[in-house]
């Protein structure tokens, strides 16, 4: 099993390059299936969770044909079967995308319910009552979801729960629904509009997409489109906090500051200097920080996603901090992992209280999912001393190449995947 091994201590100073966003990229994909005309997708990130939902995609007769690391063209023609029981997916999320697209197209879905980062209950009774809405019967069967309907129809849908998934799922299958639907309380997280915006390049007529009221007129067909993922802000924000933490200077490249605010108006709060280009920020940490209090919301607010790694690097900050997490219930475990690197944390509930101290110290520890797992990366760049981190499965489900950006930047850290590999980093870095 491979495991990251780091020694901290050293401020990351340099430039990096963000990917394409995961969270887009895989509501794009799965919409991609809607067209029988060949679609090519760039900027795509070379991460676990795209590339299983890829697999998942061939395994149901979706051509695809990987130009490069970044670049995939599909082929939808010849979809024989609309039941996706790929093993794999279960282990992904961003699978229950294939459902409204594959109702938006065939009026029929049969996909194993999905899996992803163990973060709290993840129900997806929204999904489920949209796509009922547009005229879908759904049934949960054997492990499967299925949805069928005779025809689908517009319809008026609110949702009680702003939910980037259903937003993206039932927009999706609305795109090809006869008449016009009109999504409230939507969520407005970027990935929905780049779905929204990769569906119109095919021909989709979708409003809205950004706000809280997504207005989709359906059609009939949908065509061929070439299409860039956007940058990935979570994993921008993650060297971010990275930069903040080990007091560093970075410069973050192939962004969109926008899509970062929330970000950037904490990292100012603690402390750093934060200076945007065009598309790129530059983050500079050139003192101790200090403490503040965030709270997780829906995009514009201070996303979810961002919980952990701001969590890490209020850990060595002046003073207490609380963090509250409102979105999912389980997004703490990481505490205890923290603790074991000399971190003054308590959880009580959905609120963190972390109380700032001096140093860090390096432990083994492990990912409990995947922002966490980088957030504890981060937190052992900072620590004096050798961290292991274990279960970087979770890691490498969203992030491509943590180790590698990092090590350009001056991070000591190496995957192993076995005891010889770790002595002989730990020889090397004395
Ligand atoms: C997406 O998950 C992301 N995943 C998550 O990123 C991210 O944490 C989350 O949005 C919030 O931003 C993907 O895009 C694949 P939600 P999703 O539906 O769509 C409740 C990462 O690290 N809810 O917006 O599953 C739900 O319980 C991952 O990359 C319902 O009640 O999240 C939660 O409290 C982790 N019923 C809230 O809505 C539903 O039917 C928001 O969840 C659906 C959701």
């Amino acid at each position: 099993m491979e495991q990251y091994i780091i020694k901290g201590g050293n401020p990351l100073v340099g430039e990096v390059e963000i990917s394409g966003a995961k969270n887009a990229a895989l509501g794009i994909l799965a919409a991609a299936i809607m067209t029988d005309d060949t679609v090519l997708i760039e900027n795509l990130p070379d991460v676990r969770d795209i590339n299983v939902l890829l697999e998942a995609m061939e395994s149901i007769g979706v051509r695809v044909e990987r130009l490069t690391r970044h670049a995939v063209m599909l082929n939808s023609a010849q979809i024989g079967d609309v039941r996706v029981d790929y093993e794999h997916i279960k282990r992904i999320r961003g699978s229950y995308y294939l459902i409204g697209a594959l109702l938006g197209k065939y009026k029929r879905a049969e996909v194993l319910l999905p899996g992803g980062c163990n973060i709290g209950s993840r129900p997806i009774d929204l999904h489920i009552k949209g796509f009922k809405a547009l005229g879908a019967k759904v049934t949960i069967r054997n492990g499967f979801i299925i949805a069928k309907a005779d025809h689908l129809h517009g319809s008026h849908i609110f949702l009680d729960t702003v939910s980037v998934g259903a937003t993206i799922n039932i927009m999706t299958a609305a795109a090809m629904a006869e008449g016009y639907t009109i999504i409230e309380n939507c969520a407005r997280e970027p990935h929905v509009v780049d779905v929204a915006n990769f569906l119109n390049s095919m021909g989709a007529n979708i409003k809205g997409a950004g706000t809280d009221v997504i207005r989709i007129r359906g059609v009939q067909r949908l065509h061929r489109t070439e299409y860039s993922v956007i940058p990935d802000q979570i994993e921008a924000g993650t060297f971010m906090f990275a930069a903040a933490a080990t007091k560093g200077d970075v410069m973050v490249k192939n962004v969109i500051p926008k899509h970062l605010e929330a970000t950037t108006a904490k990292l100012l709060e603690i402390g750093c200097e934060v200076e945007e280009f065009d598309s790129a920020v530059r983050v500079v940490a050139a003192k101790r920080l200090c403490s503040t209090n965030v709270k997780t919301l829906p995009y514009p607010g201070y996303p979810t996603d961002m919980q952990p790694q701001i969590g890490v690097t209020l850990a060595l900050a002046r003073g207490t901090s609380i963090v509250t997490e409102s979105i999912f219930e389980n997004r703490f475990k990481y505490m205890d992992e923290l603790a074991r690197m000399g971190a003054d944390v308590r959880v009580e509930g959905n609120t963190a209280i972390i109380t700032g101290v001096e140093k860090l110290s390096g432990a083994c520890v492990s990912a409990p999912d995947l922002r966490a797992g980088a957030a504890l990366v981060i937190a052992a760049l900072a620590a004096e001393g050798v961290t292991v981190v274990d279960d970087i499965v979770y890691i490498q489900r969203g992030y491509e190449e943590f180790d590698v950006k990092l090590r350009s930047l001056g991070a000591e850290i190496e995957k192993v995947s076995n005891e010889k590999e770790a002595l002989k980093f730990r020889l090397r870095c004395g």
